[in-house]
């Protein structure tokens, strides 16, 4: 795995949206897999940026989110595609019909979990999958214990999860206690994977990620078992890693 550590979250997304334009730039028809949560959106900002400068073109990219709370339509301000459709895709050239989102606002959810899977495939799968981290360790909506053969499904989320996204829900609804997400399995297939971690609060997930056992009580700890990984942290995200001097000195080997 890669380590990078920055100063400060802007350097943090600056890198990122590096990482995804230049996937973009040499494959027009990039697949990427999209995440949700605080952590990506300074990233979105900067990738906005990006296009509006003219560096980078969206018009035959595709995408996969991770993840959507189950039973929430998609034009709830609670929604996952309501998040992307304002964060990032209105502001991009990025076809609205190549961009999906779970739609886990159906009678046949499962069919629904199957299909996401199906449509992956028949994109030539995943080339550059970015991740959040959870405070518990969960990428996606995978909570610990799940499997790391686990493919798109519909999940229930730990109570520490809805308490960590409860400011990030607008209005009303009612219970959102569960959601669909890619599984572990799923994530481990993309080609390439860049994992944001920001912030103390994230700082024990990240070591237990990085420098602890495999382990299904760490989802993020699969990682470990791809092999193009990247993961960009800020200082106070990777404060806990016993090894830090050692990935300092790495980065330096980073293009
Ligand atoms: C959410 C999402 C994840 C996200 C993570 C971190 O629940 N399902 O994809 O990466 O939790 O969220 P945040 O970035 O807001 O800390």
């Amino acid at each position: 795995m890669k380590i990078a550590i920055y100063d400060n979250a802007e350097q943090v997304a600056e890198q990122a949206a590096n990482i995804i334009c230049r996937t973009i730039n040499s494959k027009a028809n990039t697949v990427l897999g999209l995440a949700t949560g605080r952590t990506p959106l300074k990233t979105y900002q900067q990738l906005i940026k990006s296009h509006k400068q003219g560096s980078v073109d969206f018009s035959q990219v595709a995408s996969f989110n991770l993840d959507e709370y189950l039973g929430v339509k998609p034009d709830s301000h609670n929604s996952y595609r309501f998040f992307m459709n304002e964060n990032l895709f209105r502001h991009i050239n990025i076809k609205l019909e190549n961009t999906a989102v779970p739609c886990s606002d159906s009678d046949k959810v499962n069919q629904t979990c199957h299909q996401y899977e199906q449509q992956i495939k028949q994109c030539g799968g995943i080339d550059l999958q970015l991740l959040g981290l959870g405070s518990n360790g969960h990428i996606g909506f995978n909570e610990p214990s799940s499997s790391f053969a686990s493919r798109t499904r519909v999940v229930a989320l730990a109570s520490s999860t809805l308490s960590d996204n409860s400011d990030l829900l607008t209005t009303q609804e009612q219970a959102i206690d569960k959601a669909i997400s890619m599984g572990i399995a799923t994530i481990l297939e993309s080609k390439e994977i860049v994992i944001i971690a920001l912030g103390k609060a994230k700082a024990q997930a990240v070591a237990l990620a990085i420098e602890g056992a495999l382990s299904a009580s760490c989802p993020a700890s699969c990682l470990q078992m791809h092999g193009n990984v990247t993961w960009l942290l800020d200082q106070e995200a990777s404060s806990l890693l016993t090894q830090k001097r050692y990935y300092q000195l790495s980065q330096q080997l980073l293009a």
